[in-house]
């Protein structure tokens, strides 16, 4: 038995959170009665839930890595018609969906799950997840501006954290550089390289908190491996759910999801 709260993240229909709330506004059923209480338990297996009068499905728990490659925007859907990181899920049976962003024009570790409450966890400053970066930057950075970076750097929307800040390399045209964050600011690694005068050419996220990109190459995905699971939900300082990686694949690949303008216009590269 499990608390009805906990089901419904599970089930994908919300973060434990907002579940509680949906409970509280009498929305949610089990057994055909509503319940606002919210210690209620069932069995997700043998009760029957509903929200606003839909049954909810227990889906496994799916938790991937994606490198993605630039040129692809990190939405599910976009209105202006440019690939997304969706369009390289081959495979992929499952909804998942990117937690956290990465630019059209940087590439890297995305971390793809359908655990909304893991999901909320990681994203939340209060987990400290840690961002490692490898930017490669105009000009010669020096000790005065690497200072800069691990102390604080004054954006338009605030001071900066500290950051870990390592020089891989130094050239009077262009220098690369490893910095971890902890926060998760829109544009903020370039914002923090523009602020102390060298802009960031090229940009690629290393490491999502316990996770490594290593040599899984650009538009290529994986599942996580257990150690790598079990890693993850306790930086969350959550319950792991069973293990569900490798799901099989699906027959059907989720790049039937592109647009037929996009379809045809690949087509016509490729003649
Ligand atoms: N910081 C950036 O500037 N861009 C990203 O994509 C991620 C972090």
């Amino acid at each position: 038995m499990e608390r009805l709260q906990k089901i419904l993240a599970q089930a994908g229909v919300a973060s434990r959170r907002k579940a509680e709330e949906l409970i509280l506004a009498g929305k949610v059923a089990l057994n055909g009665e509503i319940v606002r209480e919210l210690g209620t338990k069932a069995n997700p297996e043998k009760d029957k839930i509903t929200v606003d009068g839909r049954p909810i499905t227990i889906q496994a728990t799916v938790n991937l890595i994606l490198h993605k490659p630039t040129s692809y925007v990190t939405t599910v859907s976009d209105p202006e018609g440019r690939r997304t990181v969706m369009d390289l899920l081959t495979d992929v049976n499952q909804r998942v969906y990117p937690v956290g962003r990465l630019d059209y024009d940087t590439s890297g570790l995305l971390f793809m799950s359908n655990d909304g409450e893991l999901t909320n966890r990681l994203l939340h400053p209060r987990y400290h997840v840690d961002k490692v970066y490898r930017a490669t930057v105009l000009g010669m950075i020096e000790k005065q501006a690497v200072e800069q970076l691990t102390r604080g750097v004054r954006l338009e929307d605030g001071v900066t954290a500290p950051a870990e800040v390592h020089v891989l390399r130094k050239h009077p045209l262009e220098s690369v550089v490893e910095i971890t964050i902890r926060e998760g600011r829109n544009r903020q690694v370039r914002r923090m390289f523009e602020a102390v005068g060298h802009p960031v050419k090229r940009l690629k996220r290393v490491q999502f908190g316990p996770l490594v990109l290593d040599d899984l190459k650009p538009g290529e995905w994986r599942w996580l491996t257990p150690d790598e699971w079990a890693a993850l939900y306790a930086a969350a300082d959550l319950e792991p759910p069973p293990y569900a990686g490798p799901i099989e694949k699906a027959r059907t690949p989720q790049k039937k999801r592109q647009s037929g303008k996009r379809q045809r216009a690949q087509t016509a590269r490729r003649r």
